[in-house]
């Protein structure tokens, strides 16, 4: 047999560690397996004897001069140990092949010890068993109906036993076998739990462990001034609503009384959309680009439009305006825009309102002051300045020594615009105010730099948590 491993070095089979050495011999087992099956079957299995078994088994004295030849002296060893289990594997199973007599069993006494050893391999080979494919193979080679270990020893020994020793093999052999089926059967259980357990390490989950901490952001400065500002108006019974930050011309200008080549639209560049261009709002006349909102105002027009008075409102959001960024200009900043109209609003009320607002915003004991000013759509238009929060009206740097700081703009709405939105100007008055929430938020903070809030730099906003 010229593919016979047993004819070759462990070199020239390129096996140079134990675990190589082991798989050949579980090679020979399985060999020595279907050879004895075959022979068995062919009525001849003593050929395989001859082969396998005895000084001179020609198989068994190739394995060890061949394969402790040239290796190293641990691989010798584990080939001469590898063997020493393979003759036992050999041995036993060549032993119930032998008949009664040449077993020695037709003596009464022989029993015994005889099938104490039988149980004393199987209890070895069952230690041996780790997992299910072991247990599996075990269980095979001992209660196979066709050729495990128990199928030999009753035909072979119990079937033929003469009458005087009939009783004692018998018993043997039924100890023997209520051996193997109980302890197969408590060595799967125990190899289960192991499993179970094995996978329950694996899976456990350490709940000593500490948690992830997940640092808690907290709100921009922006958003804590639009939250204060909606509370102040709130629970003054305005309502909030939002609007497109894309506009038309027509709401952010024209209704809000500022005619194509008014000099009020110079401070207000802004960016107008390629695409698509809008229709005249609500079948007012016109095509034009559209264009970034440059205030909320434009919801003052929106909302009338779409209700009568009362009308009390606060406008949160973006707008935008073509500056260069510095430390006092953006091309996006917030307002909230304000409006209040109904029958009988007074200047009165404008100027409570406003006071109102300023103290809880900025504290009970700052003051106000109304300067004259200029806005188109509202009518007295004025300034709303506030004692300086730095100084107390004292003077200092962030008020330059006039103990004023300017606040916002506002006025009383003026009549011109209810004319777009079909308010009778004879009924209705109303006020409104335009507040930079930029500005506010730094005139409470003390901020000397708008882009700081859009840097998102996390030491400055940290200040604010
Ligand atoms: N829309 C103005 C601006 O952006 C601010 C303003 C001023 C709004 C006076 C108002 C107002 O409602 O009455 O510059």
């Amino acid at each position: 047999m010229t593919n016979d491993p047993t004819a070759k070095t462990l070199a020239e089979l390129g096996v140079s560690d134990a675990a190589g050495v082991a798989r050949l011999f579980d090679d020979l087992k399985v060999r020595f397996r279907v050879e004895l099956a075959r022979a068995a079957d062919e009525g001849d299995w003593r050929a395989v004897l001859r082969d396998w078994q005895g000084p001179g088994s020609a198989l068994r004295s190739r394995v060890i001069a061949n394969w402790t030849r040239g290796g190293s002296d641990t691989l010798c060893d584990r080939v001469r140990r590898e063997n020493e289990g393979l003759i036992g594997f050999v041995n036993l199973r060549l032993g119930v092949m032998l008949s009664l007599e040449e077993a020695g069993l037709n003596n009464a006494e022989v029993v015994g010890p005889r099938f104490a050893t039988l149980e004393n391999s199987f209890d070895r080979e069952i230690e041996d068993c780790n997992d299910e494919a072991d247990l599996n193979r075990t269980k095979l080679a001992w209660t196979s109906r066709n050729s495990g270990l128990l199928t030999r020893i009753s035909s072979n020994w119990l079937r033929p036993a003469p009458p005087g020793v009939k009783r004692t093999v018998g018993q043997a052999f039924n100890r023997l076998k209520g051996h193997i089926e109980q302890a197969l059967e408590s060595r799967r259980a125990e190899i289960e739990v192991a499993a179970e357990q094995t996978a329950l390490t694996r899976e456990r989950k350490d709940l000593s462990l500490p948690g992830v901490v997940r640092p808690l952001g907290s709100r921009h400065p922006l958003r804590q001034t639009f939250e204060e500002i909606e509370r102040i108006f709130l629970s003054l019974g305005y309502s909030v609503v939002a609007g497109p930050e894309m506009e038309t011309p027509y709401y952010n200008f024209e209704a809000l009384n500022i005619p194509e080549h008014h000099p009020a639209r110079d401070n207000m560049d802004t960016f107008y959309m390629a695409a698509p261009f809008a229709q005249g709002a609500q079948g007012k006349p016109g095509a034009a680009p559209l264009l970034l909102r440059t205030h909320t105002s434009p919801m003052q027009v929106r909302a009338m439009e779409k209700q009568q008075p009362p009308v009390r409102i606060i406008v949160p959001g973006k707008v935008y305006r073509r500056d260069n960024p510095d430390a006092t200009h953006g091309f996006m900043f917030h307002q909230i825009e304000g409006l209040a109209v109904d029958t009988d609003i007074t200047f009165c009320d404008f100027k409570g309102t406003v006071e109102y607002f300023v103290r809880e915003f900025l504290g009970p004991g700052v003051k106000t002051r109304l300067r004259p000013s200029y806005f188109p759509f509202t009518e007295p238009s004025v300034e709303v300045d506030a004692t300086c929060v730095f100084c107390g009206g004292k003077g200092c740097n962030v008020c330059k020594q006039s103990g004023w700081i300017e606040l916002f703009g506002a006025g009383m709405v003026d009549p011109a615009v209810y004319g777009f939105v079909n308010y009778d100007a004879a009924r209705y008055s109303g006020f409104a105010f335009g507040l930079g929430v930029e500005r506010l938020t730094q005139l409470k903070y003390n901020i000397n730099d708008l882009q700081l809030y859009f840097q998102n730099d996390v030491r400055f906003l940290r200040q604010f948590a």
